[in-house]
């Protein structure tokens, strides 16, 4: 078992939603898996005054049930839970951080990561103190939770004050869609092969589709949903990421730079949006009541902490283009939405059917070959063939070749599993640098203020639906349109 060096993992924000769904279930399993040495401490700070014990059963209680029933047991708990001190902290409090480094103790040589899992208005104001204070030290490094700023602007002005404390080499921004196992299938399958590459191209692959639906509403974040929207939520940064991960030319190596530098030529070479562009090629949607599951849910503008009259999208759809040598000419179609009929993540590679068809004509949608990358809910990866139907005539029938690249035995760590221990580790591959962020904010920015600029607003969408029908125009003739159960 690999281990690592022992740290201190200190939590902005451990009262949130974050830590209690992701971070906490996470670093238990990694404890149960013998990752964590001995003297790994997990010191949790938010503005509730509690004791650690309080902070302990608070925790449990929403932490436990995002831990996989089978892997869960009462002493792992106890053991993984003594590894946690809680502190009462207000971001702005001179005196908070004093304590927080008094508890913390000089520690040189030991691994310090603040994981910043609050609003990124406090980002600077944090590290301000922390730098204050006397807590960056060599080996300390700062997790920035997205979305990191509201737009180029105040992402600058964020990572211009977090890099006064610490270095570019210091900051991990996460991305977690980053950390999924199927993204890391998805490198393995284009980098550790031969036989994709020269298929992985214009003139073989006719577009891409990268579709992030949700069947769950904004679930009580209304508040913080409103002022992002779908685009900043979750465009800017995980189809983004994605669209790297399936576009980027092959790095030198997996070394952090060198893969990064990749992934920021992409987004450098997608075109730029122009007011017309907007208005063509994307679609911006709102849900509407509907049913989702069998249940009737609320419209978005009934949601908790929406404002009546929002125009804040809940849907996207955008046609990409990317202008380099390999991919001029596909179109790369992006699509994510809440209250959609189907909880799914997935990248669907199409390729160009057959020039001259000897067999005879079936079903246009099973004629193609496609590669399914499928990351939610159940990873997958299958390439749709035709084969012959047995039998004494030429007839076809799909296939799908199912790529088990895993093992369907083996226990696929959540993301932040795979994130938290990369940063103990000091692993930046899979986090995002700041030109790229930069360059992604620059992408959607004429996008922004195109709808802002717009007094139409946002499409309806009946909730459970996939989306306002017009996202269904954005796909140019001659294909299929958007892949849902070809
Ligand atoms: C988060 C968004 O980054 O990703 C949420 O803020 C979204 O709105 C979530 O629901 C989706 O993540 P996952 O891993 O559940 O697909």
């Amino acid at each position: 078992m690999v281990t690592v060096n022992p740290f201190d993992l200190v939590i902005f924000g451990a009262t949130g939603d974050l830590a209690a769904r992701k971070l906490l279930p996470a670093l238990y399993h990694r404890h149960c898996a013998g990752q964590l040495p001995q003297q790994a401490r997990i010191v949790a700070l938010g503005r509730r005054d509690l004791s650690s014990e309080a902070y302990i059963a608070f925790i449990a209680d929403k932490s436990q049930k995002y831990i996989t029933e089978q892997y869960f047991s009462t002493d792992d708990w106890r053991d993984f839970i003594a590894r946690i001190d809680y502190l009462k902290l207000d971001a702005g409090s001179d005196e908070d951080f004093a304590r927080l480094a008094a508890h913390l103790q000089d520690a040189e040589k030991r691994i310090r990561v603040f994981y910043l899992s609050t609003s990124p208005k406090l980002f600077a104001g944090i590290c301000e103190r922390l730098a204050s204070s006397q807590l960056v030290k060599a080996h300390s490094r700062v997790v920035l939770e997205k979305p990191l700023g509201h737009d180029l602007e105040s992402a600058d002005q964020i990572n211009a004050c977090v890099e006064s404390v610490f270095s570019e080499q210091q900051i991990y921004r996460i991305d977690h869609y980053l950390g999924k196992e199927a993204v890391q299938n998805l490198l393995a399958l284009r980098f550790g092969n031969s036989i994709f590459e020269p298929l992985w191209r214009h003139g073989q692959i006719r577009d891409v589709q990268i579709t992030l639906a949700e069947r769950i509403g904004v679930e009580g974040r209304g508040e913080f949903y409103d002022s992002t929207g779908a685009l900043r939520d979750m465009v800017q940064n995980h189809l983004m990421q994605l669209l790297c991960i399936v576009a980027m030319e092959p790095p030198i190596s997996m070394d952090a730079d060198n893969v990064r530098d990749e992934k920021l030529k992409v987004i450098r070479s997608l075109e730029p949006y122009t007011a017309t562009t907007v208005k063509t090629d994307t679609v911006r949607g709102q849900y509407a009541a509907g049913e989702v599951d069998g249940e009737s849910v609320p419209g978005y503008l009934d949601e908790a902490g929406i404002d009546d009259a929002s125009h804040t999208e809940t849907f996207v759809a955008l046609k990409a283009k990317i202008n380099n040598w390999r991919w001029s000419g596909v179109p790369f179609y992006l699509r994510t939405g809440k209250r959609m009929h189907e909880h799914v993540t997935e990248v669907v590679i199409s390729f160009y059917s057959l020039p001259h068809a000897i067999y005879p004509a079936v079903d246009a949608c099973e004629s193609v070959n496609r590669l399914y990358i499928r990351l939610q809910p159940h990873e997958r990866v299958e390439l749709h063939l035709m084969a012959k139907q047995a039998g004494d005539r030429n007839i076809l029938k799909p296939v799908k070749l199912d790529l088990d690249l895993t093992g369907s035995n083996e226990r696929h760590l959540d993301a932040y599993e795979r994130l938290l221990m990369d940063v103990v580790r000091g692993n930046q591959t899979l986090f995002v640098r700041r030109d790229e962020l930069n360059a992604a904010w620059k992408w959607v920015e004429p996008i922004m203020q195109s709808w802002d600029s717009s007094s139409a607003g946002p499409e309806p969408y009946v909730a459970g639906s996939s989306g306002p029908d017009r996202a269904g125009d954005l796909i140019e003739a001659g294909s299929v349109g958007w892949i849902e159960d070809c």
